[in-house]
């Protein structure tokens, strides 16, 4: 296996495995838990994706979450993210997932506002966009260590909380229904998760951080959207120009990540599957009130 770096200070394609040897072997596993746990954000071109692969590769790091309460793909282990409807035709403008791709194009990590919250994503490109609709990274490592010394210091110990309501209603108020706010309510997490592997430490914020432990919600939000700039100027972004077969996946404790917006009318179909944190993966010290209990 040999790693090519991509972006920043993080990122990385990975040759010579891919995700079928992955999935038949503990060897190659091994390595590429190490490259995961090292870089952050992984990248496998050319790949025979199918959906079976995906969930045979995605499984070897973790339970899988299954997709949330109505969104397409619900029930299954599978997130869908396009603007093509079931029958093949796209979707009108001012649809749902146009929306929803819209909120996806503000900086976040995966599934922050659920418990467990999420340990890695695993996104296959089966139709991609021939211009825009690139995915951008950003390290939370590398965010956590350019703060200034006394607002580490202070974050070091802070809570947040995430709802999904919130980054949702950015786009529109009603974005998220009902439904998803009843199954979904806010959570609370440490704003820096340790990698219990390097001992590297990352700012865990997204667009669904809505509050701040001890703090008034204006200064809160205010705060969050300082660290968020901070941490996503455009020398600290890897960009992913898609091709189909890609498959990338990153580690949700250690970054964020957005989409770009891409024509409406040329078809974008991508499927993630997202792999759950457990106390083996530092989660339990993001909330030792609840590890405890
Ligand atoms: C995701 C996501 C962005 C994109 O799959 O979690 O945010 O470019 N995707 O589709
Ligand atoms: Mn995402």
């Amino acid at each position: 296996m040999k790693l090519i770096p991509l972006g920043p200070g993080f990122a990385a394609e990975v040759r010579g495995a891919g995700m079928a040897d992955i999935a038949a072997s503990s060897d190659a596993y091994g390595e590429v838990r190490a490259a995961f746990e090292e870089h952050s954000v992984l990248v496998f071109r050319q790949q025979p994706i199918t959906d079976e692969l995906q969930v045979a590769f995605s499984r070897r790091f973790g339970p899988l979450e299954i997709a949330k309460a109505a969104s397409r793909g619900e029930g299954t282990p599978f997130s869908i993210l396009t603007n093509v409807e079931p029958d093949g035709t796209l979707v009108p403008p001012g649809h749902k997932e146009e929306l929803r791709a819209r909120a996806n194009q503000l900086w976040h990590t995966d599934s922050c506002f659920k418990t467990p919250p999420a340990l890695a994503s695993v996104l296959s490109g089966r139709t991609v966009a021939t211009t825009g609709g690139e995915t951008e990274f950003t390290s939370m490592r590398l965010a956590w260590e350019r703060l200034p010394e006394d607002l580490r210091r202070k974050l070091d110990t802070a809570y947040a909380w995430h709802d999904y309501a919130h980054s949702r209603g950015k786009i529109t108020p009603h974005l998220a229904s009902e439904r998803e706010r009843t199954t979904m309510p806010p959570v609370s997490w440490r704003m820096r998760w340790r990698n219990p592997v390097n001992g590297r430490d990352a700012l865990y914020i997204a667009s669904h951080t809505c509050g701040i432990d001890g703090m008034g919600r204006e200064e809160a939000l205010q705060l969050i959207a300082e660290l968020t700039t901070l941490a996503t100027q455009p020398e600290h972004v890897y960009q992913h120009r898609w091709q189909a077969g890609d498959v990338i996946m990153w580690d949700n404790r250690a970054t964020m990540h957005r989409g770009r917006p891409w024509p409406m009318d040329q078809p974008r179909y991508m499927i993630r599957t997202t792999i759950m944190a457990t106390d083996a993966d530092g989660l339990a010290a993001m909330w030792p009130e609840r590890s405890a209990a």
